[in-house]
């Protein structure tokens, strides 16, 4: 069987390297043909833990290709998995346009039967537009099926969870599809769940907002902690033993980022509405989460009354650790908020800072990126942790102090433990506690 992946983005590329790996014969297609020319070479456009070593070895095998050739990859493929984003619009829908373009592309290139795998995470529904939009488009009256594969990879530990995935969703119309996506995941045949296409449609957007509900109701919990004596990381703990709760996405902090839960949140606010169901709980979600920075930033108010002229480190970009993904991290209205109030920014993070630089160009003496934890902090009135990396957990608090110039740390992924940097000599602003 011979797969095409279409987008090898975040997703595309986890997926077609996973694929690969399965054993299958896979050729990733995309757009920018620089992303083509890095993988064709075994090197990974994005930051991702275990990707580049498993490109290699199946670069290597023989069974995984790229090529920018999108109506070649569509042809000698049986399989198309369609992995192109699905950006926001101002309205919170989802922009299907890649994925009606990409859907044309296939009708015109469809010279034999294909199935149209929707990787990409689409409003329920999204399946009778493809196959409306290829059954208009194609030049032969050639057999084809469209079913659903929802992904749920966390960048980070993206490689690992496609290798080892809780569950695998098959939304599918036809025995042919369904006999087609059963023997491209047979290795993971015991967590293999098969629905309806629009069960499959809905599986991905509600289980991404439930998570997200999670978050915002702990930070929430986190404010009445804050206000009582109550600490948020013993209630997390004290509900997490629960098993109908869980211990999983209780932790407070900053809120959510990244390119999946603030765009899905807001996508089922607005299926709901289209549809006439008023989803007013998920927009109470949305709403906390946006409010987290400001949270953020009155208690760097709080340590540091004016912000003006105030040297300050922050420590992490990224939206969560392990990526070097900085789509909707609090660190960027963070950043914002402060040059806004006239402060001087010190910028670490281990792997997000070239992407930042893309928003904030270094710009001395106000936005400066440095090299190391150790050199942002140097001299700083100030040092906010943004994103939980292990480096920073690891910061020696000692040295810290002593370089520098106020000990002043607030905390905004609650990663020290209060006693322990209080005793170091650090006046210590965390979340919920
Ligand atoms: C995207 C969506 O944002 C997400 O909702 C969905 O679940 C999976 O796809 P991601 O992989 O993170 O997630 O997006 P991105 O990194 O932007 O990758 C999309 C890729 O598709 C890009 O490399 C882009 O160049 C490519 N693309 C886009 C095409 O090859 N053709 C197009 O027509 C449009
Ligand atoms: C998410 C989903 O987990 C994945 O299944 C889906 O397919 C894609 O979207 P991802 O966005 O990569 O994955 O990361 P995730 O680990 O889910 O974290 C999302 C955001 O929530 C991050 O900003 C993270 O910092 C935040 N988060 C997570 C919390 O604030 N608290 C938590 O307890 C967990």
């Amino acid at each position: 069987m011979k797969i095409g992946v279409i987008g090898t983005g975040y997703v595309g590329l986890v997926t077609a390297v996973g694929l690969a790996d399965l054993g299958h014969d896979v050729i990733g297609t995309d757009v920018v043909a620089e992303k083509i020319e890095l993988a064709s070479k075994g090197k990974s456009h994005i930051y991702e833990p275990g990707l580049e070593n498993l490109l290699q070895a199946n670069l290597k095998k023989g069974n995984l290709s790229f090529s920018v050739d999108l109506d070649k990859a569509i042809r000698i493929s049986d399989v198309l998995f369609v992995c192109v984003n699905t950006p926001p619009r101002d309205d919170g829908s989802a922009d299907m346009s890649y994925v009606e373009g990409v859907s044309r592309r296939i009708a015109e290139n469809l010279d034999d039967y294909k199935l149209v795998v929707e990787k990409s995470t689409v409003p329920v529904k999204t399946s009778s537009w493809i196959k409306r939009t290829i059954s208009l488009y194609r030049k032969k009256n050639v057999d084809f099926d469209v079913a659903s594969n929802p992904e749920f990879l966390r960048e980070g530990t993206a490689v690992h969870d496609f290798l080892n995935p809780d569950r695998v969703i098959i939304g599918v119309e036809t025995d042919k599809a369904r006999e087609l996506m059963l023997k491209i995941y047979a290795k993971f045949n015991d967590k293999i769940l098969v629905t309806n296409i629009e069960t499959a449609e809905v599986i991905k957007h509600a289980s991404n907002s439930f998570l997200a509900m999670k978050i915002s109701f702990i930070n929430l919990i986190s404010d009445l902690c804050e206000k009582t004596d109550a600490d948020i990381e013993q209630v997390a703990k004290g509900m997490g033993h629960d098993p109908r709760i869980g211990s999983q996405f209780l932790r407070a902090g900053l809120g959510y980022g990244g390119s999946c839960f603030p765009k899905d949140v807001r996508a089922l606010i607005k299926i709901g509405e289209d549809l006439g169901i008023d989803f007013n709980l998920l927009k109470q979600v949305d709403l906390i989460n946006i409010k987290r920075t400001n949270v953020f930033i009155e208690k760097v108010r709080k340590a540091l009354w004016i912000l003006k002229e105030k040297k300050i480190a922050i420590l992490g970009l990224s939206f969560k650790p392990q990526t070097d993904d900085i789509r909707n991290a609090p660190s960027i209205k963070i950043i914002e908020n402060l040059l806004c109030e006239g402060a001087v920014l010190n910028l670490y993070d281990p792997q997000a800072m070239d992407n930042m630089k893309e928003i904030f160009p270094e710009d001395p003496p106000r936005i400066n990126y440095m090299n190391s934890a150790y050199d942002a902090v140097n001299g700083v009135n100030a040092t906010l942790i943004v994103t939980e990396w292990d480096e920073f957990k690891e910061i020696d608090l000692g040295e810290l102090k002593r370089i520098m110039a106020n000990p002043i740390i607030v905390d905004g992924r609650n990663i020290f433990k209060p006693d322990i940097v209080k005793e170091s000599g650090f006046e210590y602003y965390s979340i919920g506690r």
